[in-house]
């Protein structure tokens, strides 16, 4: 039986990792932050199959014995300060997460088992400044602290490793990816529980940032299985992850209220931009405390190369994931509220 560990699981694709490993019939250890809050909040039907164990990746000690109880054949380090906007302001905490506990976990492992496979979940936010399409060979020009550590590590620790050492470490380059998991601070989240609480009168209306960025949505579930396909691979490489597709925020705002009936029309411009219903209520408005200080204007990934030498494609497009999102939100909500 293959052993696999996954730091990150309580984040969306930690929970979709480790329920494909189970199907697969590994041996899934994860590694978790100590925290009051059950670590199968995201997905409680887990609970009791995988093997937790505590601490972080700035915890030396913590690492160097979940490695030795667990003994992965296959680490998948998910593990990170996730949120762009935010670090912004935490740009040390995300260093020390994104880039030097990467390098903390990856050189245990390897000095544990110099034959493990790692996985290091890398991003679409390393491109930056470069405009799409982006794959492999696009130039990295991180624009965030989110986006240097992770390209910083992704230069040192997966490349830099793989050729240091001949260490089996891939990037998964993904771009955006969603599900009914998803953090409820990013954007997509933030849209389908705000209008689900709109559609059924519990909200007015949603405060968001810059409604123009681009971006290519795939769904988490999707994602993770090109993240194994990585790993069975003979050789180490790295790969875009992605739809194709692009979709701005303001589009993801139509469509979401479309699923609930409701035809948004904007009015105005920058912070004064309101988006309003059929029946002239503002259901949208900006609100600059969620702009960023420097911004990634459009993302398109060309996966190509999964396409080709992984024969992965993505299941769930774009219009079907909002969908989900949309029902998903309502349907918990309407179950709450009675
Ligand atoms: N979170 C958030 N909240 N974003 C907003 C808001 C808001 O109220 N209003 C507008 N946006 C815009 C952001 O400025 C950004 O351009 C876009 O919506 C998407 O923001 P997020 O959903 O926070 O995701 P992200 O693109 O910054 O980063 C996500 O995807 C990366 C992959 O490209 C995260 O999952 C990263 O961890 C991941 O690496």
């Amino acid at each position: 039986m293959k052993r696999a560990l996954i730091t990150g699981f309580t984040g969306q694709d930690g929970s979709y990792l480790a329920e494909l490993l189970l199907g697969k019939g590994y041996d899934v250890h994860v590694l978790v932050r100590r925290s009051s809050h059950s670590p199968f909040v995201r997905a409680p039907h887990l609970e009791g199959k995988v093997q937790v164990h505590h601490g972080n990746l700035r915890d030396y000690s913590a690492l160097r014995n979940v490695i030795l109880k667990s003994n992965p054949d296959e680490l998948y380090n998910l593990a990170a300060q996730s949120h762009v906007g935010i670090s912004f302001e935490c740009p040390d905490e995300t260093y020390e997460i994104n880039y030097a506990g990467v390098g903390r976990l990856v050189q245990l492992a390897m000095e544990h088992n110099p034959a493990v496979r790692i996985y290091q979940a890398s991003t679409s936010e390393m491109y930056g400044s470069t405009p799409p399409p982006q794959d492999e060979e696009s130039p990295m020009n991180p624009v965030s602290p989110y986006a240097d550590a992770k390209y910083k590590a992704h230069r040192d620790y997966v490349v830099g490793y793989r050729e240091k050492f001949g260490l089996f470490i891939c990037s998964g380059i993904l771009f955006n990816h969603e599900s009914p998991r998803r953090g409820e601070n990013f954007v997509t989240r933030k849209i389908t529980i705000s209008f689900a609480k709109i559609a059924l009168g519990l909200q007015e209306y949603v405060e968001l940032g810059n409604l123009d960025a681009k971006r290519d949505w795939g769904f988490a579930g999707d994602y993770v299985e090109a993240m194994w396909h990585m790993l069975q691979q003979k050789s180490p490489e790295d790969f875009v992850i992605a739809t194709g597709e692009t979709h701005s925020v303001r589009e993801f705002i139509e469509e979401v209220a479309r699923f609930h009936g409701i035809a948004i029309t904007w009015e105005g411009s920058g912070v004064a931009e309101v988006g309003k219903d059929q029946r002239g209520v503002v259901r949208v408005r900006v609100n600059s405390r969620f702009y960023r200080p420097n911004e990634v204007d459009a993302l398109r990934g060309d996966a190509s190369k999964a396409k080709k030498i992984l024969h992965w494609t993505p299941k769930v497009d774009y219009k079907t994931l909002a969908h989900l999102m949309a029902q998903t939100d309502y349907d918990a909500l309407k179950a709450a509220v009675g």
